[in-house]
């Protein structure tokens, strides 16, 4: 084994996903949550796969993440967050929609989706007056609308309803604009199918729903075992050990995204479960074994047994937050039906 540690993707399961996804409803426009690299899973192999899997559009938080992918891929591209009118220039050079709800000075040409708000209170349009006045802006600017989108707070209870009603009244009469677009995986998950579009991006990575595999699975290596016999300290924190035991040393730490709240967990050895001993350092843990452990062994860190549901709630953190932060030193193998695509995305090598 050549890696320290590093993540694995099954790409027929993504496909399978998006299949899943696009049975829900007919004629389904989806667009691709590929931002903050992909959600953890490395965007460009990811944005590659799922435009030939059938998502029309991909969407990204920043102009850069957008131009980054405009280097290899032809598709739409949606930016979500918020862009400064200074890039507006080179967001239409490089066929780059907007997401807007700002009145600009710039003059050109430039493709863009307005954003609304239904109540989540983050960025967008609120009210019904603002829409009209602003779409007449943009059309005295001569910008192309694409569409007009709203994100949700919520997609199972009353307050779901509440937004919809105000995205369908904010919307209502805009005839010209037919390409509007509210619902999520929370959404979709609750089997909603108001709108043919929809902004997928947990759902897709399989996290989450009935039916959806997860797709990453990550992996690291026993780079050592020592015998420590009782009264010996582990780690940083001195941790006290109180009986003989076998220590594993694992090449992986909280630098790799695996948080030091963690300690209390376990990781799989050869199908055995093992305790983490209350060991997180920066690139390496130290785990409880025993003597069937050798360096050189398989440590799966998430899998479907640990899955990253578990993984983020063990660390007090949501599924999202787990996954944004599962570093970019990681290589990533892209498991193909018969091939496989390695990247790293911190080093920028693809192997
Ligand atoms: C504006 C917007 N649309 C869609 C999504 C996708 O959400 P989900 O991953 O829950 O499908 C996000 C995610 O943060 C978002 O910010």
């Amino acid at each position: 084994m050549d890696r320290r540690a590093w993540i694995e993707v099954d790409m027929m399961r993504l496909k399978e996903n998006i299949q899943l996804i696009l049975k829900i409803n007919d004629n389904f426009k989806l667009y691709g949550v590929v931002k903050a690299n992909g959600y953890g899973h490395g965007v460009l192999e990811i944005a590659r796969a799922i435009t030939e899997y059938g998502v029309d559009t991909l969407a990204v938080e920043s102009i850069e993440e957008g131009l980054f992918l405009r280097k290899y891929l032809s598709v739409p591209i949606l930016v979500l967050g918020y862009t400064s009118e200074n890039k507006f220039k080179i967001a239409a050079e490089n066929d780059l929609t907007l997401s807007v709800c700002d009145y600009f000075d710039y003059e050109g040409s430039l493709k863009v989706e307005v954003q609304v708000d239904t109540g989540m209170n983050r960025l967008g349009l609120k009210t019904k007056e603002e829409v009209e006045k602003y779409l007449k802006f943009l059309q005295a600017k001569k910008v192309t609308v694409e569409g007009i989108f709203s994100h949700l707070a919520v997609a199972n209870s009353d307050y779901y309803r509440f937004q919809l009603k105000n995205f369908l009244y904010l919307t209502q009469n805009l005839t010209e604009i037919d390409n509007l677009h509210l619902n999520n995986s929370l959404a979709l998950k609750s089997a909603r199918t108001e709108f043919k579009n929809a902004r997928i991006g947990l759902l897709m990575y399989g996290i989450d729903g009935e039916d959806f595999k997860q797709i990453i699975s990550i992996y690291s290596q026993v780079t050592a075992v020592k015998y420590l016999k009782k009264g010996e300290y582990v780690g940083y924190n001195n941790t006290l050990v109180k009986e003989a035991m076998y220590l594993a040393i694992v090449s992986v730490g909280y630098a790799d995204g695996f948080n030091k709240r963690l300690e209390q967990s376990a990781v799989i050895i050869n199908q055995k479960t093992y305790q983490i001993f209350n060991s997180i350092c920066m690139d390496q843990m130290m785990v409880k074994v025993d003597q069937t452990v050798k360096k050189g062994d398989l440590v799966t860190l998430v899998n479907d047994q640990l899955t990253i549901l578990r993984r983020a709630k063990e660390c007090q953190m949501i599924p999202y937050e787990f996954l944004c932060n599962l570093s970019d030193r990681l290589d990533i193998i892209y498991r193909y039906k018969e091939k496989k695509v390695v990247h790293n995305y911190r080093f920028n090598q693809i192997y």
